[in-house]
This record gives C-alpha cells, structure tokens and sequence, in this order.
C-alpha cells in the first residue's frame, strides 16, 4: 500500500504540523472542557458561555449539550461580524448552470439581502421557534433563506430539489412547517425542475394530512410559467422590496435548534437530524479551516447540494462563518461538457476542491483531456465525501487532477455528525489512497464486534465514538426515543455510526461502508425501506426487498426483490412502470437500477427476509449463501438464483 508523506510545500503552506496534530489532538481528548472552551471563542457570543461540556450517553439519559449558557447569532456570525474587516469581500460566488452566467455577492450584499428575506418572513409571521421549509435550486437565494431563518431565530428544514412531491410533504409534515420557500423552476444540465409545480402538489398532500402551508415564498429563477395561489404565494423580488433592509439578529441560546435535515435509517420513514446552534457553528468552522487548511482569501468550492448535510456545513455556515468565499454551482459536472469542473476551477481561480467520489469516477471515464484542457494552477488542496473512495480513483484525483501537487482530504462523516469527524490534515497527516486516515480533535473512535466487544489493534469492526464533540446531532425531531433507539442503543454508552471500518497498524481508519440496511447511491443515503415502502405502494406489488450491490460509477446500485400479487405476470413493461412509481414516490435518486420479480423471499420460520441471501444473490456471489437452513422453504433460493438479474 503506498503512502504519500507530506510534502515540504505543503508543511510550509499548512497551519498546523503532524506534531501541533497530536498535541491538540491528545488534549482534545483528555481535557475536552479545556480545549473546546479554548476553541470555542473562534465564533462571536453575545453572553459568553461558562460551562463547555456537559453530555451523556448512558442509557436511558442520552443529553447532549455544549457551551449550554451561551448566547449568540449564527446568522451575525456568519455575516455581521465580517461587514467591517471584508464588507466589500465576495461572500457568495455564483456559477450557474449556463456557463455564461456568473454572479458575486459580497459580505454587504449578502447583509442587506438576508436581513430582506427575515423581514419577509417575519411580516408572514414566522416567529423564533418555527420550521422554515427549503425546496430550493442551488441559486444564492438558498444560502439566503436559510441564513434569514437562522437571523430570526426559525428552524429550517432544506429538502434537496430531487425529491419528488410526496416526499416533500412528508417533511413539510414530518416538521409541522406552514412556510416553504421555493424557486419557479430550477435549471441543470439545460433542463428545468419543476420546483413550484412539485411544491404545489406536495401542499396539497400535505394539506390532506392536516399540514397545511400558508406562505410559499417563490424565488423567479427561469421566469417559466408557473401556477399561482392568490394569498399564499409570494414572490420574493416583489416581497423584498416592501421590507426594511434592517433585521437585528434574534439572540438564540448554544442549544437552540438551528436546522432539521432529514436523513434515510435502516427503518422506517426519515428521520429529522436536529441540530443546534453553538456547538455545531464552532464545529463546522473549525473543521472547515484545519481540513482544508483554509487560509484568509483563499476561494473554496464545496460541490454538494444545499440540500445536503455537506452543503449546510461546507457550502454555507463554516466558510461564511469563517469569512471564506464559498463557490456555488447551479449545474451538473458533465454539462456542457465533462471539462466544465476544471473551467470553473480557472475562471474562479479556485484553492479548494471539494467533491464526492461518485463525480471523480464518472469524470475519469470522460479522459484525461478534458481536465488537462483546464490549467487548475490555483489548486492547493482536494476533498472528498460521501462513500468510501476507491484507490484508482483517489489515484486519478491525486494525479490527473491535482498534478501531484495537492493534498487530498478523504473526509469521512454523516448528516449525523454535523461535520467532519475522520481526515487527513493538510500539512500533518501522511495520506493512503482510500483511508480517511486519523480523528479529528475532541472525535474518539473505536471497533466492537456484534457483540459489542471492543477490538484493539490492526483489525475490523463496527464504527463507534466513544464520546461527545460539540457538531453532534442532538435528537431525533419531536422523538428522543428514536434517536436513542437508533444510535445508542445497539452498543451501550458510546453513539454507533452505522459504517464498518478498518483500523490498519499505523492507526489509520478505513472506512469500509454501510452495516445496516442504508445503502449508499451515487453518494446519497437511501434506506432500502424506504424502496420497499415505494414499491408496496403499487398495486400489482404485494411484497418487496431491496439491498444495494456494488455499481462501478454510482458505487451502490439498487437491487429490487418483488412479489407480485395472484395473477399479475412480470414483464419488462411493468418494470419500467415500477421505476417511474419509485421515482414519483420518493424521487430520480431512488431509480432502482434492477428489478426482480420473486414469486417468495427467502423467510425465517418467524417471517423474517433473510437479507444477506438477498445481497449475495444480487451480487451474483451465490457461492457462499451461508447457513440456509433456518429458511422456512430453501427452495426459494433455487429460483431467485435462476432468475438472477446481475449475471456476471
Ligand atoms: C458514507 C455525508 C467512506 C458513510 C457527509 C456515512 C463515507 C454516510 C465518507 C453518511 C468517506 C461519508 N468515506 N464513507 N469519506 N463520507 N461516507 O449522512 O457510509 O449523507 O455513514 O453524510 O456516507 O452520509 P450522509
């Protein structure tokens, strides 16, 4: 395995060293009151807190609380701080789906069009407290609704523009949210979303559940024709001229909620991530400038989506927070062409490239030439996120891409952690291509077995962190026992992850994917219940499982077992109508990449689908089925065997 040790220009450039590492490292883990009530000053409190740590994760009593009587503004930290020392700085630079179209927006713009859109809000009604809905395209006016939210105290919710209708009802529900900003139609890869029409029917579901939305705040992005609903909907570039540009920034405690993003479990519907408001600002802008080793005007580009935890943390609240200048693209890497990353990285003169592996691997098969086409001379570091990145990838990435020149940060975390918790550090840590290598400060990881055993040494296990850092999630919105449930209830007294990994002789980690029934797709979490809940929808469907198997660019593909009800046949035909069932359901991201009619699963005596059948099958690695002899007819397996879609 080869290691990359750091080089001398990046030692030079970095601001901390492989020794600064460790002994911030070490102390973060031995006095965590001492060095994140040191770090914690790095964010501006309008009361300063005098208590730092105060967390539990002993059963029944999980309680998660930091720099809890504090007070302060995300929103102020992330702009108003910054208006005298870079007021006429570019906050926000906008490169939208036509490369012809860009768009910066300084410090000052950005005040004044934040403290717009809060008193907008505020004139409809929302008050602190209240969920704020997000169903927007990656324009500047994303960024605004949820800096404005958070100006004024509200708890947004963003739901990622791919999601379908029913989908976003379920989350205007989920949140009992009567607001929702949107846009008239999105724009990627030359097509238009159909932002406000999906927005339209999923008030309309929600309102059939008891939710109903009174505000839909429209952004006009296209101009195309949309429907209008006198009373309820507002257009923003008409609103925001009727309101004062002024909107002092409501004082909210460390432990108020600052967002809800839901995120794909193992079971059941997605749940609402909650997270807070000091803990989770000192946290992001943290890892935000040792991870990318993030100097003063230096120009960042996070990829993500908004709708993403990645582009809460890496796109808006850390760089703002830091004061950087945040890149946002509008588009798709592969439009017009599959050159168009590395030509924003020259017209912007990006420092900071952060992707997902999915992106590097349908970019590697596009050739060599169109990156070379572009010069990335500006690049100083890589990042990525999302999936475990494989070697050849990283490889390209290293090479191709950075030219040998640029460190590359596997940064490995979840919606859950709000913000990055394994990854190399420019400057400090050697790099092995598909390891994210060593913890962040304050993070403490540890193996167990199924059983919960503790494993040391060079070995493989379960991921668990055996303690608190401030960006935790804090709860499961409106249901703590969820998120007890979930999280600390499998081990007791430490928060499990959910992944595998590996922990090599040098202490490095490597992370070796899902051991629960989330799968990851193209980089996005999807939980094959909600799949199966899809697909049970249908009415030829009387029984379904999924599970994920590799796919070389999208990572995981999805693997769909279906039992139709008495008397309907399978066919290609009704294939094709149960992906655009799921895709209506749930959304693009959910296609199920193959379909199998089963006349029965594989069951337990007890009713149980034995899964790890069902993903050896799909792997077409039907060799070592294991044990089959709990299965209540182990014929079953014969004809799911014969019947296979994935023949290698
Ligand atoms: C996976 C995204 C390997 C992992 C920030 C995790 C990764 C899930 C990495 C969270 C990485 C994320 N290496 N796997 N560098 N980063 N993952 O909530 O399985 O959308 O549990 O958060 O993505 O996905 P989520």
């Amino acid at each position: 395995m080869t290691t990359i040790t750091v080089k001398d220009e990046w030692k030079q450039r970095a601001k901390l060293d492989a020794e600064t590492y460790q002994t911030w490292y070490d102390r973060s883990v031995s006095d965590p009151d001492g060095f994140w009530g040191e770090h914690g000053k790095r964010i501006d409190w309008i009361k300063p807190y005098s208590t730092v740590k105060n967390t539990s994760y002993a059963p029944g009593n999980i309680d998660i609380r930091w720099f809890e009587d504090g007070t302060l503004n995300v929103c102020a930290n992330c702009i108003d701080r910054h208006l005298e020392s870079r007021g006429d700085q570019v906050a926000i630079l906008w490169e939208g789906d036509d490369p012809k179209e860009s768009k910066a927006i300084t410090f000052k713009e950005l005040h004044e069009e934040v403290s717009r859109m809060a008193n907008v809000l505020k004139e409809r009604g929302v008050k602190k407290g209240d969920r704020v809905t997000l169903y927007m395209p990656m324009i500047p006016e994303a960024a605004y609704a949820m800096l404005a939210s958070a100006r004024i105290g509200a708890v947004h919710s963003v739901v990622f523009g791919g999601f379908s209708p029913d989908a976003l009802a379920g989350r205007l529900e989920g949140a009992s949210s009567s607001v929702l900003i949107t846009a008239d139609e999105g724009l990627r890869g030359g097509k238009t979303v159909p932002l406000k029409k999906n927005a339209d029917k999923a008030c309309e579901i929600a309102k059939k559940a008891g939710q109903e939305v009174t505000t839909v705040l429209v952004v006009k992005r296209t101009g195309g024709d949309v429907p209008w609903s006198e009373g309820r909907d507002v257009w923003w570039h008409e609103a925001r001229e009727s309101v004062s540009a002024d909107c002092p920034p409501e004082e909210m405690k460390a432990e108020d909620p600052l967002f809800i993003l839901y995120t794909s479990g193992s079971t059941g519907k997605p749940k609402g991530v909650v997270h807070t408001s000091g803990g989770y600002l000192v946290y992001a802008s943290m890892t935000h400038e040792y991870v990318f080793d993030y100097h003063d005007g230096d120009i960042y580009w996070c990829t993500a989506d908004v709708g993403w935890v990645t582009g809460h943390s890496y796109i808006v609240y850390g760089p703002l927070a830091n004061g950087a200048t945040t890149l946002m693209f509008e588009g798709v890497p592969n439009y017009p062409d599959a050159g168009r990353m590395w030509e924003v990285v020259d017209k912007h003169k990006v420092n900071i490239f952060y992707t997902a592996p999915t992106a590097i691997r349908a970019l590697m098969g596009a050739g060599k030439e169109k990156v070379t086409r572009a010069s990335r001379e500006t690049l100083k570091i890589l990042g990525t996120v999302g999936e475990p990145i494989n070697p050849e990838a990283w490889n390209w990435y290293y090479k191709v891409v950075g030219d040998e020149r640029c460190p590359i940060v596997d940064t490995w975390w979840q919606t859950e952690t709000g913000g990055i918790l394994i990854t190399p550090l420019p400057g400090a840590t050697d790099l092995k291509p598909g390891s994210a290598t060593r913890p962040f400060f304050g993070v403490k990881p540890q193996l167990v077995d199924n059983e919960g055993n503790v494993q040391e040494g060079a070995t493989e296990g379960n991921l668990c962190i055996t303690d608190s850092w401030p960006g935790q999630m804090r709860t499961v919105y409106q249901d703590h026992e969820r998120f007890e449930q979930t999280y600390f209830s499998t081990y007791k007294n430490k928060y499990f992850t959910g992944d595998g990994a590996k922990r090599d002789e040098d202490g490095y980690w490597w992370i070796t994917g899902r051991v629960d029934d989330v799968i990851n797709v193209s980089g996005h979490r999807m939980g094959t219940a909600e799949v199966e809940s899809a697909l049970v929808a249908h009415d030829k469907v009387s029984e379904a499982a999924v599970v994920g198997y590799p796919h070389d660019m999208k990572g995981q593909g999805i693997y769909c077992y279906v039992t139709l009800m008495e008397g309907e046949e399978g066919s290609d035909e009704l294939r094709k109508e149960l992906v655009s069932h799921v895709r209506n359901e749930i959304g693009p991201i959910a296609s199920p990449d193959k379909i199998q009619f089963a006349p029965s699963l594989p069951k337990t005596r007890s009713g149980k689908i034995m899964r790890r059948i069902l993903r050896k099958i799909a792997e077409d690695d039907f060799g070592s089925l294991g044990d089959t002899s709990t299965l209540a007819d182990p014929g079953v397996v014969d004809d799911l065997i014969d019947n296979r879609q994935n023949k290698k």
